[in-house]
């Protein structure tokens, strides 16, 4: 009957969710960028791995290549924030190109330990998934040859290097907290001198967001993760709701979502990766309405407050 059909849906929203500050920057550069500038403006890779996004910017005149030789001479760049090898803005400089860096501060400040560590002498072990942008990045900021990716633990028992050699290690920004402290360990068993840093590198958003998956996740039937299937952060809340045994979905817009979905599921949790704009979570909560009558909850573990400056160059 209509009526079973419009039975309650409680929706449990995690927060944080959704943007973090330094997708907020990165888009904002990019904003700024077009209106200080004019269109069009150059956008070297994605800004922040998200469709909707991206769209938005092309439409105000942004144009996305992947490398710098797609871009004419005299219009300005930017750089995405996953950051970029230390090649790119030498040649952007050697061109005499106007670029904006919008890679996150958070992900700038691994690029100067990954030097830092270079300079005392010591080759890295990265943690980190291959082929991420971010990683192409970080592995750019130091000679080839001086650092080595590792993904898992099973990887740390394939590491094999000359005696003698002093390592220390460093993470990508957006991998799974419980994950990278097995690799950690498993780094510290086999290389009991090799050092880490100070402070953990997978950033506040990062595990904030898995914090608050974790919290609502065995409550739910299924969680529903707003994110692409290219972006890091948003992998890792689907994989900690599966872990602890929650269904899970990523999903970019809400007309993805069939009614199938929610046979017999009383529960849905709903989170957004780093780079899903809050209007999509909105579209998500109409489209579930559209089935059943929805009840919404926000379940909050934490407030976030933080802000990043913007490049001097935009700055008046
Ligand atoms: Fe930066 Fe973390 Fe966001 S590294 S771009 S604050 S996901």
């Amino acid at each position: 009957t209509a009526e079973t059909k419009r039975a309650a849906l409680t929706v449990l929203v995690a927060a944080p969710r959704g943007f973090c500050a330094g997708v907020d920057r990165a888009i904002e550069i990019v904003e700024r960028a077009i209106e200080k500038y004019g269109p069009p403006v150059y956008v070297r890779h994605e800004i922040v791995h998200n469709r909707y996004v991206v769209d938005a910017l092309k439409e105000k005149g942004a144009i996305f290549v992947e490398e710098l030789d797609e871009v004419p001479d005299g219009v300005p760049v930017v750089f995405s924030a996953h950051g970029v090898p230390k090649a790119v803005p030498a040649e952007a400089d050697q061109r005499g190109l106007d670029y904006l860096d919008a890679t996150c501060p958070l992900v700038s400040k691994v690029h100067r330990q990954a030097e830092r560590q270079i300079e005392k002498g010591r080759h890295i072990v990265f943690i980190g998934h291959e082929g991420h942008p971010e990683v192409i990045g970080t592995f750019g900021q130091v000679p080839e040859g001086d650092m080595t990716l590792v993904e898992t633990v099973d990887d740390v028992a394939t590491l094999d290097f000359p005696v003698g050699t002093e390592l220390s290690y460093l993470t990508q920004t957006t991998l799974s907290v419980d994950d990278t402290a097995d690799v950690i360990a498993a780094l510290e068993k086999r290389f009991p001198d090799i050092a880490g840093p100070k402070a953990e590198d997978i950033c506040y958003a990062t595990s904030n967001r898995q914090a608050a998956v974790k919290e609502i996740a065995e409550s739910c039937d299924l969680l529903l993760v707003i994110g692409a299937p290219n972006s890091s952060n948003s992998l890792r809340l689907v994989e900690v709701a599966e872990r602890l045994g929650t269904d899970a979905r990523l999903i970019q817009r809400g007309h993805e979502i069939e009614e199938s979905w929610l046979e017999g599921i009383g529960t849905v949790g709903l989170t957004a990766g780093a780079s899903a704009p809050e209007l999509l979570v909105r579209e998500v909560i109409a489209r579930l309405g559209e089935y059943r009558t929805v009840e919404e909850r926000q379940v909050k573990t934490t407030d976030e407050r933080m802000i990043f400056k913007l490049p001097r160059q935009l700055v008046d």
